[in-house]
């Protein structure tokens, strides 16, 4: 736990977060924006802005490359990102925290440099049904390369993990996990603590998808027990382009570098190269220096207003847009699970999602509609997409209110 998180929070009311965001204060189509899109990508406080801003009007240079001035003050505050993250999400040690460009690439770093040499034919690589495709693509590209197999854990009608099975799959031969910490098309939040430590006790690494936990409620890697956590800036208020491995340090140390490139070498020539330490190793080439620093200030935005208080709101307002929606006429709820984070999908009558989009984007209000990247659990429902609504600490309860009297609107024009 950081200190920042459980002392006071400097922001006074949660509903004036809202403020916070210009992007939130505009009309779209003659009305004011209601914006119901943050699980695919959320919006940036002027804080964030600014300090990309700010680092490009008076910081801009390379980082860990120059003996003056910009490129020292530009070092200072990409490093100093990382202490915040490492502060954040509880990490031992700075050399856990490596920047990439999002999940994806996190993903696909752990899949590439720690299981591709570890695992082979007889080997299994466990997932579950309700993953985004960036955490189903890459461990299939693992067992295409070395002949591993990959499981999935199946869920019920709710949209629940169905654990039944899990300690015998587990037990049969599984040499790694990866699992989301929150579904991004139901909003199901995963027991990845109980599923860390069962796996824990077999000696098998978890990597936590947390794409779509971490600008929901506090995630503390040390009291999670996992080795390895993803995430992206964007999803939790920063810069696209950005995002964060956390690996647990001995793990790291004996993976080699997943590219190469500048900055990740102590030594380089022509009969070989030694590596840079942890956590460079793995941070190949100029990296997004701004993005790094927008995502320290979002880190600073969402300890500032508390994650607690996050959770709290995002509840609140999630219980009140499941009722509502449920209201509906000719609804139906996708993802019911008990455990649920600022996600509603839904189908409404025959209406095809994108077509309840456009109805709802000329009303102002901005919905995802299609897969949202998790083709197969669209094929477990049997259905080709939903419309998913999607909160976030700037969300109230006008909102929803708008989102319902939106929904009324198309229903009755396809009628
Ligand atoms: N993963 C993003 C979503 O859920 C794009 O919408």
């Amino acid at each position: 736990m950081t200190q920042l998180q459980h002392s006071e929070s400097n922001i006074e009311s949660i509903e004036s977060c809202r403020d916070d965001f210009p992007a939130l204060h505009q009309d779209i189509h003659g009305h004011s924006i209601v914006y119901l899109d943050s699980a695919a990508s959320a919006q940036q406080p002027l804080s964030v802005i600014n300090a990309v801003a700010d680092y490009h009007r008076h910081d801009h240079a390379n980082v860990h490359r120059g003996v003056h001035t910009l490129s020292h003050r530009a070092t200072e505050a990409y490093e100093g990102a990382r202490d915040k993250i490492q502060a954040f999400i509880n990490a031992a040690s700075r050399r856990e925290i490596i920047f990439t460009s999002g999940t994806t690439e996190s993903v696909n770093l752990v899949a590439q440099s720690y299981c591709r040499p570890r695992v082979g034919r007889g080997d299994k690589i466990l997932i579950t049904h309700l993953e985004h495709h960036s955490n189903i693509v890459p461990w299939q590209l693992v067992c295409e390369q070395t002949g591993a197999e990959l499981i999935v854990v199946p869920i019920d009608a709710s949209g629940q993990l169905d654990l039944e099975n899990f300690d015998e799959m587990l037990a049969d031969s599984v040499r790694f996990v990866a699992i989301a910490h929150v579904s991004n098309a139901l909003g199901t939040i995963n027991p990845v603590k109980d599923i860390i430590a069962k796996a824990g006790q077999l000696g098998i690494p978890v990597l936590v998808d947390g794409a779509q936990g971490i600008p929901h409620m506090d995630v503390d890697v040390a009291d999670l027990g996992c080795d390895f956590y993803a995430f992206s800036g964007h999803k939790m208020f920063g810069p696209t382009g950005v995002g964060v491995l956390y690996g647990r340090e001995s793990l790291l140390n004996d993976m080699p570098p997943y590219q190469g490139g500048g900055d990740m070498i102590l030594e380089v020539s022509f009969t070989g190269t030694t590596y840079n330490d942890l956590p460079y190793k793995f941070e190949a080439g100029t990296p997004n220096i701004s993005g790094v620093i927008g995502l320290g200030a979002a880190v600073d935005y969402l300890q500032n207003v508390g994650l607690d208080r996050i959770a709290r709101h995002e509840q609140e307002l999630l219980t009140y847009m499941t009722n509502q929606l449920a209201e509906i006429k000719g609804i139906k709820l996708i993802g019911t699970a008990a455990h649920k984070a600022s996600v509603q999908s839904f189908l409404i009558d025959d209406i095809h999602p994108h077509d309840l989009g456009t109805i709802l984007d000329h009303q102002g209000v901005a919905v995802r509609t299609g897969h949202h990247c998790a083709m197969p659990v669209m094929e477990f429902y049997r259905i080709p997409g939903t419309t998913r609504a999607s909160l976030a600490l700037y969300n109230n309860f006008a909102d929803i209110d708008r989102l319902v009297t939106a929904l009324d609107k198309a229903r009755r024009l396809f009628a």
